[in-house]
C-alpha cells in the first residue's frame, strides 16, 4: 500500500493525500461506512458506490467469523467476491467487538476466549487467529488485535493492557509477515495505539506503534465515553508522534464535528456507525444542521431532505414523506435515511479535502463545526 501526501494545511495539521490499494485509490481525508456483517446496513452496493461514492468500507472480523464463517468466505474467494464490493475493504480485528458484544470473556496473554452473542457458542481469538481470519476475509487493510480499554480506566489497568496490546502487535506482525494473501492481491496491516486518556501512556504507545514501521497507523480506545476535549488532546499528542508520511486512522469516530476536529489534528481516516445507526432512529445530518425527522414539524414539509447536498435520495424525497416512513417503521425509511446520512458524511470529507488543497481549511472548519451541529 502506498500513501502520497498532496497538501498540508498551513494553519492546522490537516492533510490531503491518496492511498493506493489493490482495489483502488482512496482520497484522504476519508470516512469509511461501516459494513459490519458484509453489508452497510440498509444500503445496496450500487448506492454505496454510485450515490454515496464511498471509496472504502469496513467489515468486522468478529461478525464475519461467526457468520457466514471462513469456509463460506474462502469458497467465494473472499468478502469482495461474496458481497460484490470491488473497492477497498478494511476489517476491524475483533479487538473491540469481543469486548462490547460477546458474552462472558476471558482475556489472557495468549488471547481471548468468548461466547458468541448469537448462540452462546465458545470461541477463541488470538493475534495469530485474527490475522488468519482477516487473510481469509481478504481485507485490503487488516487491523491488529488489541484491547480497547473502557472509559474511565484505572491507570494500572490501562498500562498493563497497553503493554499486552504491544506484545500482541509483535505476534500479529510475525504472523502477517509469515503468511501470504489467499486471493492474489496485497493486503496490509495497521497497528493500533492504545493508552486510555493518560498522556504518558499515549506517548509511549504512539512511539512503540511507530517503531513497527507498518504502512499506516490507527488510534484506538477513544470515543468510548470520554469528554471530547480529552479525545482531541490524545489525538493531537499521538498525531505529533506518528509518522507524517503514513495514513492515520481514528477508530470509531464520530460526529461531523469530531471528524472535522480530527482532520484538523492530522487524522486521515474515520469510521463510525453513527450515520447509519442514527438514520434508523430518524436523526439526519444535513448541510443546514441536524434534524430529528420524527418531529411533528416535518409532517407537511414538502422540501427535499437536503437540496444543497445533491445525491439522489436527498433531493428526490421530501422531509414529510421520510417522516411518514420513519414514523411507520417502514423499511424504506431506514434505507433513505441511511443513504442520505452517508451521502452527507462523504460530502463533508470531500469538502474538507478541497479546503485543504485550497489552503483554506481552518477557517472553513471553524465555521462548519458551528453550522452543522445546529438543531433544526
Ligand atoms: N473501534 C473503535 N475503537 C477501537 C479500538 O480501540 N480498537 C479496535 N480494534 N477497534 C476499535
Amino acid at each position: 500500500m502506498k500513501f502520497e501526501l498532496k497538501a498540508t494545511d498551513p494553519n492546522s495539521s490537516a492533510r490531503a493525500g491518496v492511498m493506493t490499494t489493490a482495489h483502488g485509490d482512496i482520497q484522504t481525508p476519508i470516512f469509511m461506512p461501516v459494513g459490519t456483517a458484509g453489508t452497510v446496513k440498509a444500503v445496496h452496493q450500487r448506492e454505496i458506490k454510485e450515490d454515496i461514492n464511498a471509496q472504502i468500507i469496513l467489515g468486522n472480523t468478529y461478525h464475519l467469523y461467526l457468520r457466514p464463517g471462513l469456509d463460506i468466505l474462502k469458497k467465494f474467494g473472499g468478502l469482495h467476491k461474496f458481497n460484490g464490493w470491488d473497492r477497498p475493504i478494511l476489517t476491524d480485528s475483533g479487538g473491540y467487538q469481543v469486548y462490547s458484544l460477546a458474552g462472558i470473556r476471558k482475556i489472557k496473554e495468549e488471547g481471548v476466549t468468548f461466547q458468541s452473542h448469537i448462540d452462546g457458542s465458545k470461541h477463541h481469538f488470538s493475534p495469530e487467529t485474527v490475522m488468519d481470519i482477516q487473510r481469509a476475509i481478504g481485507a485490503d487493510i487488516m487491523m491488529a488485535f488489541d484491547e480497547c480499554t473502557p472509559y474511565p480506566c484505572e491507570y494500572d489497568y490501562a498500562k498493563k493492557s497497553m503493554e499486552m496490546t504491544h506484545r500482541w502487535l509483535k505476534r500479529c506482525c510475525d504472523r502477517f509477515d509469515a503468511t501470504q494473501p489467499l486471493y492474489g492481491y496485497d493486503q496490509t496491516l495497521f497497528p493500533i495505539v492504545q493508552g486510555s486518556t493518560y498522556k504518558d501512556l499515549r506517548k509511549q504507545s504512539a512511539e512503540v506503534i511507530a517503531s513497527f514501521e507498518r504502512d499506516g497507523n490507527a488510534i484506538g480506545g477513544l470515543s468510548v465515553g470520554e469528554p471530547h476535549e480529552l479525545m482531541y488532546e490524545s489525538t493531537e499528542l499521538v498525531c505529533s508522534i506518528l509518522p507524517k508520511d503514513k495514513p492515520r486512522y481514528l477508530m470509531g469516530v464520530g460526529t461531523p464535528e469530531n471528524i472535522l476536529e480530527g482532520i484538523a489534528l492530522g487524522v486521515d481516516m474515520f469510521d463510525c456507525v453513527m450515520p447509519t445507526r442514527n438514520a434508523r432512529n430518524g436523526m439526519l445530518f444535513t448541510t443546514q444542521g441536524v434534524i430529528n425527522i420524527k418531529n411533528k414539524k416535518w409532517e407537511d414539509d414538502q422540501t427535499p431532505i437536503d437540496e444543497h447536498l445533491g445525491g439522489y435520495v436527498s433531493t428526490f424525497y421530501s422531509k414529510g414523506y421520510l417522516r411518514h416512513l420513519v414514523h411507520c417503521k417502514e423499511m424504506l425509511g431506514a434505507q433513505i435515511a441511511s443513504v442520505h446520512n452517508l451521502t452527507f458524511y462523504l460530502w463533508l470529507v470531500k469538502q474538507a479535502r478541497e479546503q485543504i488543497l485550497a489552503g483554506t481549511f481552518l477557517e472553513w472548519k471553524n465555521k462548519m463545526v458551528k453550522h452543522l451541529m445546529q438543531r433544526l
